[in-house]
């Protein structure tokens, strides 16, 4: 029995989980009869986004990062048209392998808050189902190895295809609000990823003297954030971190510069404590231990490493300072450096 005659999904995807658990679902409905559209938010127009068929059972596909959905998915449902549909929310997260066990990511406030926004259009939630699938997220960890990639791969493939069998029949699945507690405790964090991390990261990444201007990353950019500077990849803050570029330069000659990123954090804490907070405290208040200066601190640090993110682009001309930053990239390094694609599906 199927109830729904048609499925749309729209879906985001960095390095191609969130793609696999799109193509997944539609896979099924495909089996089943069902009349499927599989859309890329990449690649549609955001800004006058159409309405599904009111007998369309709408799907929402992205990865999680910093504890929610990216901004390109956030801003998405945000514009996204009013309608009376049934929804399913679906994220994939940063799945990892301990023996035989699964760890589970965490998907912190994405499901609540996506839910919030298309319930005030209207829209009827069914399911908020999370997918462990492999963590790409090497600026943070190394690589995971390839059993447990191919591992996750399959588990999740089985248990994506329950699921789709299960709601294309009327069912709904909330296993995602099993996880309300760990979700609520990392919401502080969600925001200050939303409002200071992702901008922070955005700046972490750099091309090394191994690229060979091939423009390939500045071309795949699903939200152009890479610019030509100086006639090199120049990361804007409107990078999403979603790893596309890295996980797919054919140089390998992307990395993420965490010496470099460690320097500026400890520089521009000299500046604050040296300079910054006595200025403050002699001529108006104590900065320091007020809002104000809660606010201050991340503007100003964000400020201070895009202008240092500037000048380590011109001088990364001289070969001795090349070569000091991509040394104390760990991605640079093969126990860490693994890029991660997800697997192609049979
Ligand atoms: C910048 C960034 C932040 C991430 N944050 C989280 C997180 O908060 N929780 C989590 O479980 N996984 C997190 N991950 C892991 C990804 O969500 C996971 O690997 C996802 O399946 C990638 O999907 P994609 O291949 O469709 O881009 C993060 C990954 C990146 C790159
Ligand atoms: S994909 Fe790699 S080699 Fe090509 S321009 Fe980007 S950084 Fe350079
Ligand atoms: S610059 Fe790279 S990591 Fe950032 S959004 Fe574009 S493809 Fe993703």
């Amino acid at each position: 029995m199927v109830t729904y005659p048609k499925l749309v999904v729209y879906y985001f995807s960095g390095t191609g989980n969130s793609e696999n658990a799109a193509k997944w679902m539609a896979d099924i409905a495909k089996e089943k009869g069902t009349k499927v559209s599989l859309i890329n938010i990449a690649k549609t127009d955001r800004l006058a986004i159409s309405s599904p068929e009111s007998d369309a059972l709408v799907v929402f596909v992205s990865p999680i990062h910093g504890f929610n959905y990216p901004p390109v998915m956030l801003n998405f449902i945000r514009r996204f048209p009013k309608g009376k549909n049934n929804v399913l929310l679906m994220n994939t997260r940063a799945g990892m392998l301990i023996g035989k066990w699964i760890t589970p990511g965490l998907t912190g406030i994405a499901f609540y808050f996506s839910a919030l926004i298309l319930k005030m259009k209207g829209y009827s939630i069914k399911s908020m189902f999370p997918v462990d699938l492999p963590s790409n997220w090497i600026s943070v960890h190394p690589g995971l190895n390839e059993r447990t990639v191919k591992y996750l791969h399959e588990r999740n493939q089985e248990k994506v295809h329950r699921f789709a069998r299960k709601v294309l029949e009327g069912g709904s699945d909330f296993r995602g609000m099993y996880e309300i507690i760990q979700d609520t405790l990392v919401a502080p964090i969600s925001l200050g990823y939303y409002f200071i991390g992702r901008f922070l990261f955005a700046k972490t990444y750099y091309a090394s003297a191994d690229c060979d201007n091939c423009d390939l990353c500045i071309k795949a950019c699903p939200v152009k954030a890479i610019k030509k500077v100086d006639n090199r990849p120049f990361w804007t803050f409107n990078c999403e971190s979603c790893m596309r570029c890295m996980s797919n330069c054919p140089k390998k000659a992307i990395e993420t510069g965490h010496g470099y990123i460690l320097v500026i954090a400890l520089l521009s804490s000299l500046v604050f404590t040296g300079l910054f907070y006595r200025y403050f405290t002699l001529l108006f208040f104590d900065v320091e231990h007020t809002f104000l200066g809660f606010i201050l601190e991340p503007v100003l640090f964000l400020g201070i490493l895009a202008i240092w993110y500037r000048i380590l682009h011109y001088a990364m001309r001289i070969k001795f300072i090349e070569r000091m930053i991509v040394y104390t990239s760990l991605t640079k390094y093969k126990f860490w450096g693994r890029r991660y694609k997800a697997l192609k599906n049979n």
